[in-house]
């Protein structure tokens, strides 16, 4: 079974992919930390995200970065948002998410176009979603949790940067499947939206 968890920054849809491959014992690909790799080796590199022959050069990152703290940051999330736009950049990290997808036993994948175009066929599908306000606000809660010094204004105003980015691009924009089922968890505490996710897969399985 694969199951496909796109949505926009901030959603929760990362919360979801994980607490879903834990319940029903499946491998996760966080599909992010990928493009967050190549947008941040970019950054190391000193080189410019929206030139697309740099970015696809970044996309022969040494493995180790996928575990580097650093990919964590807002920073290498608005990177990781420009270096996707290139569609020689999406090519080039494609046939490892589909390896990933294809597994035997199944997989869990959570990103922007799993649903759309790297598992097209997967049984689930499930686009989270919130509005920006609920999503700047979580992530303002989450980051001066971590003691960082930072305006809700601000993350609100990047957030909404970030979606324009990714719903506008021309490949692989970020949308709903026609055949995904729409979590809004503007109003979900988020135990409530694990357990709604945990119900759908199971009635689409
Ligand atoms: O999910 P995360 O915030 O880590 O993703 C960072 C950025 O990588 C996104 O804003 C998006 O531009 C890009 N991305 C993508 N396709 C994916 C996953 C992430 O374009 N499947």
């Amino acid at each position: 079974m694969i199951i496909a968890v796109d949505g926009p920054t901030a959603s929760g849809k990362g919360t979801i992919a994980k607490a879903l491959a834990a319940h029903f014992g499946l491998p996760l690909l966080d599909t992010g930390l990928l493009y967050r790799a190549v947008g941040r080796q970019v950054e190391l590199a000193g080189g410019n995200p929206d030139d697309p022959a740099t970015a696809l050069a970044a996309c022969n990152f040494p493995p180790a970065l996928l575990n580097d703290d650093s990919l964590r940051t807002e920073a290498a999330g608005g990177y990781a948002s420009r270096v996707s736009v290139h569609p020689e950049v999406r090519e080039a990290l494609y046939q490892r998410q589909r390896a990933f997808a294809l597994q035997p036993g199944g997989a869990v994948l959570d990103g922007r176009d799993i649903g759309t175009v790297i598992a097209p066929e997967a049984e689930v599908k499930l686009y989270i979603t919130a509005s920006v306000a609920a999503r700047a606000h979580r992530r303002w809660l989450e980051m001066t949790g971590r003691g960082l010094d930072v305006a809700l204004a601000d993350i609100e105003r990047d957030i909404a940067a970030r979606d324009a980015r990714d719903m506008g691009r021309a490949d692989a924009p970020l949308k709903a499947a026609p055949d995904a089922l729409v979590l809004d968890t503007t109003h979900f505490a988020r135990e409530a939206a694990i357990e709604a996710a945990i119900k759908a897969v199971e009635a689409r399985a």
